[in-house]
């Protein structure tokens, strides 16, 4: 049997477009449940949606619409999003369907039965942006409220309360114990931070008074369930009965690591008997010209654009290539050009057709078997083998855009080692041994590209897979050939290849 890997990305809110940080994420989890299906990994890759909530209820009053015709309507361009990005997730969960409202009421009848969820009667300041009550420690050091709280206003309420604050301890140990549990690690250090100060218990109810789009509670007809606890469930209702718990992976941007998905989740899961995520892959914030990327800043759509113009592949290779994990990186076109005609272009795509030339003029379309071993080969081979080494080590961590460095080093190693050889002047040559360097350089850099076309597959797979048919080769389902072989020798490769054409700027506005 082979090892599962069950991986989710967070879900959307239903209550805007999709934008440059929704795909980010996606794409992400895409490459990391790619490259996981070629490493011989039974694949569950989960992404979806999140319906419910006040500001879906507010938008679509807003527009004149129910919330589930807002929500229908949302939910098609995420999907639509999601199938230009090439995504290849084996389900999508939306938190209106049944089976998700089915578990979401079962956790909340055993919590309920179980103790762990009380009624009481609070006053105190509410964020109805972050649909929260807060209290004073959220305040900033003027004493007002962050921008991010929205409107706040006082507010007393009769609301159900899950018994979160007795679950500290073993969180705090389950954390210290668990080091992987939350990547990269600077993060799980802002969680401990956060969980030195005792915690409220979490008030998991809203009266229907204020809300009414949303799960209602099982045990009480007069409120819905908050809208994080609903949402948050999603990763287990979407598999409950697949035998696929624990998640290994939840893909997350930084906002919602602590405390939804750091301390409410795997509170909820241990109130419930249940094991765990093994881990929260947290990912920080692209900016558009330093400002964050979101629906409201509004600057975050027409970034999606670059994968119409661009292709798809040339978008998720900039994504995954630019931003590290974990940190922050900022989109501008011109980064995204310079990427886009010095690693695609000019690195990959011009190495391609110098192969493509070299073997159509020199040894009628057919790869060579290498005929001498050199100081030159061995260093490219060496050269692989570091490449490969990185490569292996970065998917472990998560760490595409380590990966992807690594592999650029071996591209414009193999730029370098054909200036070295320079293989028109040995073509010219009359004596044997540069006819035998000849065929080992035009062998060892077709080895080389397909090396470079499998570990590409995770993160461009239509053009590496393109890219390994034009130089004759098998489009591998799994990493079973990824080792230097010189599989290429003897097989016919085509003519010419455009992977990444020159795309001309629109033309500028009329005056
Ligand atoms: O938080 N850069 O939904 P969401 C990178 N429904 N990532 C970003 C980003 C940016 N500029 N803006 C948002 C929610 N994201 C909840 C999740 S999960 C049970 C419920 C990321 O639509 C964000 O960090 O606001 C989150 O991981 C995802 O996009 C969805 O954000
Ligand atoms: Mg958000």
């Amino acid at each position: 049997m082979p090892e599962s890997f069950y991986i989710t990305t967070a879900i959307d809110y239903a209550n805007g477009a999709p934008h440059l940080g929704h795909a980010y994420e996606k794409v992400l989890a895409d490459v990391l449940a790619r490259h996981a299906r070629m490493s011989g990994r039974k694949v569950h890759f989960l992404t979806g949606l999140d319906e419910h909530g006040q500001k879906v209820q507010q938008t679509a009053m807003k527009r004149g619409v129910t919330p589930q015709q807002l929500v229908d309507e949302v939910a098609v361009g995420f999907r639509e999003m999601l199938s230009e990005l090439g995504i290849s997730h084996d389900d999508y969960i939306r938190t209106t369907e049944p089976r998700h409202r089915k578990v979401v009421q079962e956790f909340l009848s055993k919590l309920h039965a179980d103790g762990l969820i009380f009624k009481d009667t609070k006053s105190g300041w509410y964020s109805v942006r972050q649909e929260q009550f807060l209290s004073d420690k959220d305040r900033d050091e003027n004493g007002a409220w962050p921008e991010i709280y929205g409107e706040v206003t006082q507010t007393t309420e009769e609301n159900y309360y899950f018994r979160l604050s007795q679950f500290q301890p073993w969180l705090i140990e389950h954390i210290r114990s668990h080091p992987d549990f939350i990547l990269p690690r600077f993060r799980q250090n802002q969680v401990l931070e956060f969980l030195k100060e005792p915690m409220n218990d979490l008030c998991i109810s809203r009266p229907k008074s204020r809300l009414t789009w949303g799960i209602e509670l099982p045990f009480d007809k007069e409120f819905v369930t908050y809208v994080w606890f609903d949402a948050l469930t999603n990763y287990y209702s979407a598999v409950a009965d697949k035998g696929l718990w624990p998640a290994d992976v939840h893909v997350i941007g930084k906002d919602i690591l602590s405390p939804p998905h750091a301390v409410y989740w795997p509170c909820m899961l241990r109130a419930m008997g249940i094991e765990a995520p093994r881990r929260l892959l947290v990912h920080g914030w692209w900016t558009i010209d330093k400002k964050k990327a979101s629906k409201s800043a509004g600057n975050a759509t027409d970034s999606l654009s670059f994968a119409r113009s661009h292709g798809k592949d040339a978008f998720r290779y900039y994504l995954c290539r630019e931003m590290v994990v974990g940190q922050d990186a900022d989109f501008s076109e011109t980064s995204f050009n310079g990427r886009y005609k010095a690693d695609l272009g000019n690195s990959l795509g011009n190495l391609v057709n110098r192969l493509l030339n070299m073997v159509g003029r020199n040894c009628a379309g057919v790869v060579p078997a290498p005929a001498a071993d050199e100081d030159p080969e061995r260093s490219v081979r060496s050269l692989w083998a570091d490449a490969r080494r990185t490569y292996d080590e970065a998917f472990a961590e998560h760490q595409v855009s380590r990966a992807l460095e690594g592999l650029w080093t071996f591209i414009n190693g193999l730029n370098a080692y054909i200036e070295t050889r320079a293989p028109w002047k040995l073509a010219k040559s009359a004596e044997p041994a540069d006819r035998a360097r000849l065929d080992s350089c035009l062998a060892h850099v077709s080895e080389g590209l397909r090396l470079v076309g499998t570990a590409l597959l995770p993160v461009m797979p239509d053009t590496a897979a393109t890219l390994l048919r034009h130089i004759g080769q098998p489009v591998p389902s799994d990493f079973g050939s990824f080792d230097w072989s010189l599989a290429g020798s003897g097989v016919k490769v085509a003519e010419k290849c455009i992977l990444f054409p020159q795309i001309d700027p629109p033309p500028a506005p009329a005056a």
